[in-house]
C-alpha cells in the first residue's frame, strides 16, 4: 500500500495486495462504494452547467450505492442478466461470431489488414446486451461514442475544454436515456414498477450501457492481443488440451479491462496495519492483485488453469461484485473459441493503444495482418 497523489495532487491510498484488496471489497460498511462514479478530474462549472441543462444526475443506484435500495435494484438487474437468460444467447452469439470470423479470415488470406477491435470486439457486447435488456433505439455508434465519452469524463485526467466537449456528448445521450427511462419496457419498466424514481432508472441504464458493454469490448480486444503472443495456448486450444474457460479466466487475471476500482473509508480505520482516516479515497489496483505471487505460482505467465488463476478480482467482490460476470465470460469464451485460429501466423501491425485513464483501458484499435499472405506476400510468389 502507498499513498499516491493524482494528477491534481489529491492523495489516494493505493492497495495492491490481493488479500487487502479483497478485504476492502468484502467490507462495504467500512469502505463504502459511494465514490465509485466520482469524476477523477472535478468537473468545472461550465461543463456542470451543460450537464445540468440535460438534467444529468447520477444518484446512488448500483456501483455507487451503499444505501438500502441497493439490494433491490441489484436484484432486478440480476434478474435481467440471469445465468439461464445469458446461456440462451450462446447459439445466436456463436453464429454471429462465426460469420464474422469467416469474413475476417478471408480478408487475412487476401493479405488485407484487419482491425479486431473495430470489426469484432467493439459492438458485440452491445448487441448481446440489447437482446437481454431493452435499450433505447439508438445507432450502435452513438451508444459507443457516449459510453467512451463517459469513461473519459469520469476517469481520465482532463483539461477544461475537453471536459466541456465530453459533457456535451454525455449530456445529450443522457437526455435520450431519460426519455427511454420514462416509457421503455423491460428493465426500465420493472424498475419503475418497483417504485424507483426516474433518476434511479436513468442511473441504472447509464451504468449498464457503460459498464455492461464497453468493458467487455475492451476485454475481448486485450485478450485477443495477448493471445497473439501465446502460441502454446493457441496450440492447446486447437488440440483441445486447453480449456477455453481457463483461457478466459487467465485473461481476466492478466488483462483486466478495469485496472482499478475505488472505495472511500467511512470511518477512521486500519488496513494491513496502516491507519486509514475517514474520507480517504482507496484505489484498489485490481490488475496488480491478479499478479500477486501469494495467489498464483507464475504471476506474469499466461498459464490457463494454473492454481489460483480464477481467484482474480477483475469483477470485484462482495455485495457489489459484477452482476454481468457470467455474460462477460460467455462472450469471451465464444470469441476465444471462434477467433483464436485467426491469430495463427499473423503480424501485429498496431497493438491496442490505451489512453491515460485511472480505471478503464479503452483500447482504440488492434490491427493484424497474416504474414506472407496476399498479393505481395511470399505465398503468392511461391504459387507463381
Ligand atoms: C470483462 C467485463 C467486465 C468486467 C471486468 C467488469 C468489472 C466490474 C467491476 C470491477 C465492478 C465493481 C465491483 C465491486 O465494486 O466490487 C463491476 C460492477 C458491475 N458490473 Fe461489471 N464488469 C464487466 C462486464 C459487465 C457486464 C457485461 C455487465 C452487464 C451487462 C456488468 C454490469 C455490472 C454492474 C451492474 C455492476 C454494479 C454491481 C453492483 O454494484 O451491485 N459488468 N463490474
Amino acid at each position: 500500500m502507498a499513498t499516491v497523489p493524482d494528477h491534481l495532487g489529491v492523495p489516494h491510498l493505493v492497495v495492491t495486495r490481493h488479500a487487502l484488496v479483497r478485504q476492502v471489497l468484502a467490507d462495504p460498511v467500512t469502505f463504502r462504494p459511494d465514490n465509485a462514479l466520482d469524476a477523477v478530474t472535478p468537473v468545472p462549472v461550465a461543463a456542470l452547467r451543460v450537464l445540468a441543462g440535460h438534467r444529468f444526475r447520477l444518484p446512488p443506484t448500483l456501483a455507487n450505492n451503499s444505501g438500502a435500495s441497493h439490494p433491490e435494484i441489484r436484484a432486478i438487474v440480476a434478474d435481467a442478466l440471469h445465468p439461464d437468460r445469458v446461456a440462451a444467447q450462446r447459439p445466436w452469439l456463436t453464429d454471429l461470431v462465426r460469420r464474422r470470423v469467416a469474413r475476417l479470415a478471408a480478408a487475412l488470406d487476401a493479405g488485407e489488414p484487419v482491425d479486431l477491435y473495430a470489426e469484432l470486439a467493439a459492438d458485440l457486447p452491445l448487441l448481446v446486451l440489447a437482446r437481454l435488456v431493452e435499450l433505447p433505439d439508438a445507432p450502435v455508434g452513438a451508444v459507443k461514442d457516449f459510453a467512451r465519452a463517459a469513461l473519459e469524463l469520469f476517469w481520465a485526467p482532463l483539461d477544461a475544454d475537453r471536459q466541456l466537449a465530453l459533457a456535451t456528448q454525455v449530456g445529450r445521450f443522457h437526455t435520450v436515456l431519460r426519455g427511454f427511462a420514462a416509457t421503455g419496457g423491460g428493465l426500465a419498466a420493472r424498475l419503475r414498477a418497483a417504485g424507483h424514481s426516474p433518476d434511479v432508472v436513468v442511473g441504472a441504464l447509464f451504468f449498464l450501457l457503460v459498464a455492461g458493454q464497453e468493458t467487455t469490448s475492451q476485454f475481448l480486444t486485450l485478450l485477443l492481443h495477448r493471445l497473439t503472443a501465446e502460441p502454446a495456448v493457441r496450440a492447446g486450444l486447437r488440440a483441445d488440451t486447453v480449456d477455453v474457460a481457463d483461457v478466459v479466466e487467465e485473461g481476466l487475471r492478466l488483462e483486466p479491462p478495469i485496472v482499478t476500482w475505488r472505495r472511500v473509508a467511512a470511518v477512521d480505520t486500519t488496513l494491513g496495519g496502516t491507519a486509514v482516516p475517514a474520507g480517504s479515497s482507496v484505489v484498489l489496483w485490481l490488475a496488480r492483485a491478479g499478479r500477486d505471487p501469494a495467489v498464483v505460482p507464475a504471476p506474469a505467465e499466461f498459464r490457463p488453469g494454473q492454481r489460483g488463476s480464477r481467484r482474480h478480482l477483475a469483477f470485484g467482490a462482495g455485495a457489489h461484485r459484477c452482476v454481468g460476470a457470467q455474460l462477460a465470460r460467455l462472450e469471451a469464451a465464444v470469441v476465444v473459441a471462434e477467433a483464436a485460429p485467426l491469430l495463427d501466423g499473423v503480424t501485429v501491425l498496431r497493438p491496442p493503444w490505451c489512453p491515460d485513464n485511472l480505471t478503464f483501458r479503452m483500447p482504440d484499435a488492434f490491427m493484424i495482418r497474416r504474414a506472407g499472405a496476399g498479393p505481395a506476400g511470399p505465398r503468392r510468389v511461391a504459387t507463381a
